[in-house]
């Protein structure tokens, strides 16, 4: 009988769902910017196609990315930009979005691009991670991606961009003597998310910016206690907890 209930209400277009008052239907073209398909957004939808990721749209992503353009957009208006950093890039698609920025802005400097290119390292017991381990052979198969294909296809058009293939922190030597203006942190899991921020946050010039995709994320809580355990007794100017996920910082 549900069957068949169910049946007769999708040939006229509508699905029967169980309600559950903890979840809330999201219509994303309520927010202007997807409605409007304003730059902002084919950038993002851009960035996708070009990495061959497409599958993995959905609405955090989008806001995560909405972020992450306005922050890079507010740090190259500035006169005096420094090199950027993204430690996990996965198939390129946050890298495209900051190369394609850097040229739009025409400002003379180098994206550093730290990845295994084998998915996650080892967890430890600060990520209290929540998947199985059939679920972590799962991830780490999806991240174990091309170097190359990043390199020479996603990124072919920004010769300033810097790729290192390794374990977070092994190639941070390789930037030891530099600056930097902005951080974008995708990794995830506790140590490396730690390890970046040590590094780059000493680095980071006065009013740059770093931001970490995972705070807050349920799932990977390792990058939310990383945060929290550094930025303990630290002094910056703003710190920013993003509405559905992420968080960034202005030093
Ligand atoms: C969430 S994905 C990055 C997504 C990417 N920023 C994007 O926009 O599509 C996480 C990436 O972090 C990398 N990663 C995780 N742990 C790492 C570690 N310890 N060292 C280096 N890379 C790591 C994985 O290989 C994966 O590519």
């Amino acid at each position: 009988m549900k069957k068949i209930l169910k049946k007769i209400f999708a040939y006229f277009g509508y699905e029967i769902n169980k309600s559950n008052l903890n979840s809330i239907h999201i219509n994303p073209i309520e927010f202007l910017p997807i409605k409007d398909n304003h730059d902002n957004f084919q950038l993002y939808k851009r960035a996708l196609e070009k990495s061959k990721v497409e599958w993995s749209d959905n609405f955090f992503k989008q806001m995560s990315s909405f972020s992450l353009i306005q922050l890079i957009r507010y740090t190259l208006k500035k006169n005096e930009v420094y090199d950027f950093v993204e430690c996990g890039c996965w198939q390129g698609s946050s890298s495209y979005i900051i190369s394609q920025l850097i040229s739009e802005y025409k400002k003379e400097i180098n994206l550093h691009i730290f990845d295994s290119f084998e998915g996650m390292s080892k967890l430890k017991k600060e990520d209290e991670i929540l998947i199985d381990k059939k679920d972590e052979i799962k991830i780490n198969n999806t991240w174990s991606t091309d170097e190359s294909f990043v390199k020479n296809e996603v990124l072919k058009d920004f010769n300033f961009c810097k790729i290192y293939k390794g374990w977070i922190p092994s190639a941070f030597k390789e930037v030891e003597s530099k600056k930097f203006s902005f951080v974008h942190i995708d990794v995830v899991l506790y140590k490396p998310t730690l390890e970046t921020i040590e590094f780059f946050f000493p680095k980071l010039v006065k009013v740059g910016v770093m931001c970490c995709e995972s705070y807050n994320s349920s799932t990977f809580r390792g990058a939310k206690n990383a945060w929290d355990k550094y930025f303990k007794d630290k002094k910056y100017t703003f710190f920013f907890q993003n509405p559905v996920r992420g968080c960034f910082l202005i030093k």
